[in-house]
């Protein structure tokens, strides 16, 4: 009976009913030995299942990672995928290990810092977004390769099992794989081999048809055989540098041969009694993160009414995306005070900037350009057991389906993450970030990301989460936690209307009926500019709750995900 309870595949389930009959098993003297349990969120409800597959077989919670990264690559290709990258957060509790897996793409070694301006010095966005040029060399395979190594207990080969199967015999597409279909339709109909694979006859297909992918079916198999030289060396290697050289760019085999993931201290910090663990450099993630939740520890969010608390946070975010701007890029080739950055002192400092009665505009903070917002893809998914043991991972190909391109006779879609550098200084990227030298292009460095995979933990708890969204990730990472804070679920934080403000454009975005109407009022009184946006935001979202050992998940309404709670037997 109770099996049929966990094999129902609910949007969201709570193990309280277990935890509730171990705790009377526990009173009434039955010795029970503790059942393994795992939750699992993510931006699809196939790549959710291929992780509780791979733990059914025997193995952790990273073959269940790596299961659902390789997953999410076929089933939700807008989003991420072999051509593209991530960070993977990993927390092991036998020895207490926390650390970042950095699967970041890199600059070709070909790559300049004005490769994306034209003669008149001007920044061509073409470039930068759609194509060959705007690809990075690619992590994400790597990233699987070290994470099943390192941590997993069952081989590669069978932790890629799943994903190889749903790109073999196709899944049906849903809506929301249309709707991102239909935002890069015309840049994938440039390309046949890309139209063949993913366009019907040049149109969005039905809902519901199959997507099969027999390529890249072969170019996973390829890594599942041969580890990371079958995708970094040999004949998966050849076609895809045939394919960037053949459209213009700059990749060579050295550069696939040269990729290496490195390990990471994540960032560490805390704000009122909780411990927050997330993403090092080169996301500035943890960093705006941390900063942003330092400014804010100052301020008794809960004694002021909700148009002051909510210009609060809009004031916190302006100045942390500041620094962003001013110091961010890959501390292996720039100097960068993150020390400082996430020091509570230079917090308090910022917080006494902050005034109750008016904002202060961005233009003042320094002079940089405004420019436009943007941005609906990449992935994340979490996962916990029950011991503690955990995974937050966001991976990425930038944009929706990235480049628009996938490289002949590979199946594999090439990223557009070179926009993420600084193309030229006041030019904003795909998401209107702005920046400078800090994140300039240049041979082998890795492009600045505001992925945010994150653990949040307090005496009772335990938190994984994160979202895709751009420029936006960080802010959505921060009200989650403040609602972690306030003491509320992941459905609840998954849930919370988001609002955002990044420095530059010096304006704050809401969701649709994020704010009222008395807070829009209110928050222009002040002096703030308005946008209102489509719903933004896909979060996958795990929690422990430490005391009745039970597990819970949440993924966003706003995607098409499943999160969900499973016994394992062992
Ligand atoms: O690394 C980054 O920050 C971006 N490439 C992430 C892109 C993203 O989340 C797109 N989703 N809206």
């Amino acid at each position: 009976m109770l099996g049929s309870f966990w094999k129902q595949n609910k949007r969201v389930k709570y193990t309280g009913l277990v935890s509730l009959i171990l705790v009377a098993l526990s009173i009434t003297g039955c010795s029970v030995k503790q059942p393994r349990q795992v939750a699992i969120a993510s931006a699809h409800p196939l790549a959710t299942q291929a992780g509780f597959e791979i733990l059914q077989q025997g193995g952790n919670v990273y073959d269940a990672a790596v299961a659902v990264s390789a997953a999410l690559a076929v089933v939700e290709p807008s989003g991420s995928g072999l051509g593209g990258g991530g960070f993977w957060l990993l927390h092991r509790e036998s020895d207490n290990l926390d650390i970042m897996i950095d699967g970041r793409e890199k600059a070709p070694l070909l790559a300049h810092k004005d490769m994306f301006l034209n003669t008149s010095g001007e920044v061509n966005k073409q470039l930068s977004l759609n194509g060959v040029l705007a690809a990075g060399i690619p992590g994400m395979p790597a990233g699987l390769v070290h994470l099943s190594e390192q941590y997993g207990k069952l081989s590669l080969a069978e932790n890629l099992q799943p994903a190889i199967r749903y790109a073999e015999q196709g899944f049906p597409i849903d809506g929301r794989h249309q709707k991102l279909l239909s935002f890069r339709k015309n840049i994938l109909k440039q390309h046949a081999e890309t139209a063949d694979i993913f366009l019907a006859q040049g149109q969005i297909p039905d809902k519901n048809s199959l997507l099969k992918q027999s390529d890249l079916a072969q170019t996973l198999k390829q890594l599942a055989d041969k580890g990371k030289a079958g995708f970094y060396q040999g004949i998966i290697a050849d076609k895809l540098v045939n394919a960037v050289q053949k459209g213009g760019g700059f990749w060579t085999l050295e550069d696939l041969l040269k990729y290496r993931i490195i390990e990471r201290k994540p960032v560490t910090g805390h704000y009122k009694g909780i411990k927050i663990t997330s993403a090092a450099l080169p996301s500035s993630g943890g960093i705006v993160l941390l900063e942003t939740l330092n400014i804010l520890e100052n301020i008794d969010l809960n004694a002021v009414d909700s148009i002051t608390r909510k210009h609060l946070i809009t004031e916190a975010m302006r100045r942390a995306y500041h620094d962003r701007a001013l110091y961010l890029g890959d501390a292996d080739f720039i100097e960068v005070p993150v020390e400082r950055l996430i020091n509570k002192q230079y917090a308090q400092g910022l917080s006494s900037t902050l005034r109750t009665d008016r904002t202060l505009p961005s233009r003042y903070l320094s002079g940089q350009t405004p420019e436009k917002q943007g941005g609906r893809n990449t992935t994340h998914f979490s996962i916990i057991d029950n011991q503690g043991n955990r995974v937050a991972a966001t991976l990425s190909i930038n944009f929706p389906f990235g480049a628009g391109l996938v490289a002949e006779g590979t199946g594999v879609l090439l990223n557009n993450e070179m926009d993420d550098f600084v193309s030229a200084k006041n030019s904003g990227n795909g998401y209107g970030l702005v920046g400078g030298e800090a994140n300039a292009i240049a041979p082998e460095k890795r492009m600045l990301s505001s992925m945010t995979p994150t653990f949040l933990q307090d005496d009772e708890r335990i938190a994984v989460l994160g979202t895709p969204g751009g420029s936006r990730i960080i802010s959505m990472v921060l009200l989650a936690t403040l609602d972690f804070a306030a003491g509320h679920s992941p459905e609840s934080w998954v849930k919370v209307k988001r609002f955002h403000h990044q420095y530059i454009p010096d304006q704050i975005l809401y969701e649709k009926q994020g704010l009222s109407a008395e807070e829009i009022t209110g928050l222009r009184a002040l002096g703030h500019q308005l946008k209102q946006s489509y719903n933004y935001g896909n979060m996958q979202a795990v929690q422990l709750d430490k005391a009745n050992n039970s597990l819970s998940a949440a993924s966003d309404h706003r995607g098409e995900g499943l999160a969900s709670v499973q016994q394992i037997h062992e």
